[in-house]
């Protein structure tokens, strides 16, 4: 498949079972080493890997010159046979080599000693860094992920559509990023952040099933697991019920892991947020390891440990083992991020040999609240406890915390733990200006039919039918049953304090067209970047994306961003501020 009219076979498939063939390949210089005073070994790599070729020593090839090369392969010489290498046990012989082109020295080697040069000179040379065996294996596996999404959605009668860059404002809740209109000066359009608008349209619209491996931007704070361009596998479904949509996605990443991995993924647990925050203290559990928070509220219900008096709630984990490295220093540090997360303090315990709890708060605790404690977090000599009493939101966010920070593995360390976190909350927080809830993911999701009389009483504790799938601790998407009644997204919209004249004019656009017969509905997105980052074995979705931007948003390859061209920002209505000193 992959001979062209140029090569006949590519340079890391050769082996000894084409040894006696007359083989072209192409591809770049890897390296060149002299061979006694006639010959030279010269390395042929292309993407599937490198074959020697013996050359004779007056041929001008430096590192990087792109060669074709026609030789003989014939088995190596005794004692030149290189294990560590899959062509190692043949090279090319009686070589003629065509100079395709010449190369200047590449700024850094084109193996894994690249991994160790700066980011910016991978990315100011990406076209270099990605000629590399890690770049490509990590493009090849993106390119697997998107084929089998694909594959999956479309075996289940998803129809794919494209829906337009250039939009109004979403509500998703990141800043945006504007595009000027020229026809219109002062008026712009923003840039997708999902296609959330248009895929609930499409529904509306009698689609039934759309997916599309969409774009998106939001111009966010950059991070390991964020860009400001990314893409989603981005789907909606009508007459559905959360269920439904939970197996339909789940058919369509366990595909794409199995692609990858190989390893058949069971059907995918779930658990509800409450569950969650309660176990493991944060909405994107990691399931790969234990160390799970504990309930102690009951323990120290008549305690005369101030700090733990009518504590409202009261939790502790078991960093097993960890007794010995954690050192003063350590543990004054680990009290320092606890408070810093808004815990009044932080109760260490460490078990000594003897099982007896060492702390210089164990004299505070009578024997009957030590000896609980030490069963319920299943307490060996050598370990360490630790424990928050706080209100139940404080508690579990700093034990989740600290459970993350002490036994946390690499995202991308196997094995592969997929779980649905469902049941999120309608709302979250109250907004400090209007007194009144936010909402959890957006307004438009669909509240928890057993809930909907806590409306008024208790708002707070309204569950949505909003879900995210998380892998390995990294949320990989979210998604909701939407809501598709009037009288009850003006429910929501009042508990939101949003009128009907704001929603009107913030929503309208986006509401009216549901008069027309909505159909129930709902759906998800999911980002396919940290999917692929965590199945290639790497920790920056940058390493799995073409051409990233570095941290602080830029792309030295292109220079960009770049100050626009004064006459295209006149043609724009556009006058800037002098720049910020
Ligand atoms: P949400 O905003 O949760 O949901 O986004 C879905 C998924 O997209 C990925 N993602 C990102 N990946 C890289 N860089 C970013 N800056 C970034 N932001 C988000 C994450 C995330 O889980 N329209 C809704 C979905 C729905 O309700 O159907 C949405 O976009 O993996
Ligand atoms: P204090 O009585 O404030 O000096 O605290 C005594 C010890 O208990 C210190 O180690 C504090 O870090 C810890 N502590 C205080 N308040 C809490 C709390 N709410 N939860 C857990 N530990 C606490």
């Amino acid at each position: 498949m992959s001979a062209t009219s140029m090569r006949t076979n590519m340079c890391g498939e050769l082996r000894t079972a084409h040894i006696g063939q007359t083989v072209s390949v192409c591809g770049w210089v890897a390296s060149r080493r002299e061979h006694g005073t006639q010959l030279a070994f010269v390395d042929l790599r292309d993407h599937t890997g490198v074959v020697q070729c013996v050359v004779d020593n007056d041929v001008d090839v430096r590192s990087e010159f792109v060669l074709r090369v026609t030789g003989v392969v014939r088995a190596r010489l005794e004692g030149t046979v290189n294990a560590n290498l899959p062509t190692g046990e043949i090279e090319l012989g009686e070589c003629q080599v065509e100079v395709l082109r010449n190369a200047e020295p590449p700024p850094f080697p084109i193996d894994s000693r690249a991994d160790k040069v700066e980011e910016t000179t991978r990315l100011q040379f990406r076209y270099l860094d990605i000629r590399r065996e890690r770049m490509q294996r990590n493009l090849r596996v993106r390119a697997k992920v998107n084929s089998a999404i694909r594959r999956a959605m479309e075996a289940q009668d998803f129809v794919e559509v494209e829906t337009p860059m250039l939009v109004p404002s979403t509500p998703e809740g990141a800043r945006e990023f504007l595009v000027p209109s020229r026809k219109e000066p002062g008026s712009f359009y923003a840039l997708p952040q999902s296609p959330q608008l248009f895929k609930q349209l499409l529904m509306v619209a009698g689609m039934d099933r759309y997916y599309q491996i969409a774009r998106c931007l939001r111009d966010e704070d950059l991070r390991a697991d964020r860009q400001y361009e990314f893409m989603q596998l981005d789907a909606e479904m009508s007459f559905v019920s959360q269920d439904d949509v939970l197996a339909a996605i789940g058919k369509a990443v366990t595909a794409a892991a199995e692609a990858v991995t190989g390893e058949i993924i069971p059907t995918i647990e779930q658990m509800t947020w409450r569950d969650a925050m309660n176990r493991f203290g944060v909405d994107k559990p990691d399931l790969r390891f234990g160390m799970e928070l504990t309930e102690l509220t009951d323990v120290f219900g008549t305690t005369e440990f101030k700090a733990f008096a009518g504590a409202a709630c009261i939790k502790g984990i078991n960093a097993s083992g960890k007794a010995d490295e954690m050192g003063r220093n350590k543990l004054d540090a680990l009290t320092d991020k606890a408070k810093q997360m808004g815990a009044k303090g932080l109760v260490w315990l460490k078990v000594a040999a003897d099982g007896s709890l060492e702390s210089p708060v164990a004299k505070f605790l009578s024997a009957d609240e030590q000896a609980e404690v030490s069963r319920r977090l299943d307490a060996k000599p050598g370990d360490l406890i630790l424990i928050v009493a706080d209100s139940w939101d404080t508690t579990c966010d700093v034990l989740g915390q600290l459970r993350n920070d002490l036994g946390r593995p690499p995202v991308w360390q196997g094995p592969y733990r997929y779980v649905w976190v469902i049941e999120f909350p309608l709302f979250v927080g109250l907004d400090k200006e209007t007194g009144k809830p936010k909402p959890g993911h957006h307004p438009f999701c669909m509240p928890h039919p057993d809930d909907l009389a806590m409306f008024d009483t208790d708002p707070m504790a309204v569950r949505a039918m909003a879900y995210d799938l998380v892998l390995n601790g990294w949320e990989l998407g979210s998604g909701s049953i939407r809501i598709h009644k009037s009288e009850l997204q003006r429910k929501v919209f009042t508990a939101l304090g949003i009128s009907d004249e704001d929603a009107e004019k913030k929503f309208g656009f986006f509401l009216r067209p549901f008069e027309y017969g909505a159909p129930p509905h709902g759906g998800f997105a999911f980002g396919i970047d940290r999917l692929v980052a965590i199945l290639a074995g790497e920790e920056n979705i940058r390493e799995v994306i073409a051409f990233p931007k570095t941290q602080s948003g830029s792309d030295p390859m292109t220079n960009s961003p770049t100050p626009a061209d004064p006459k295209q920002l006149t043609e724009l209505g556009i006058r800037t501020l002098p720049p910020k000193v």
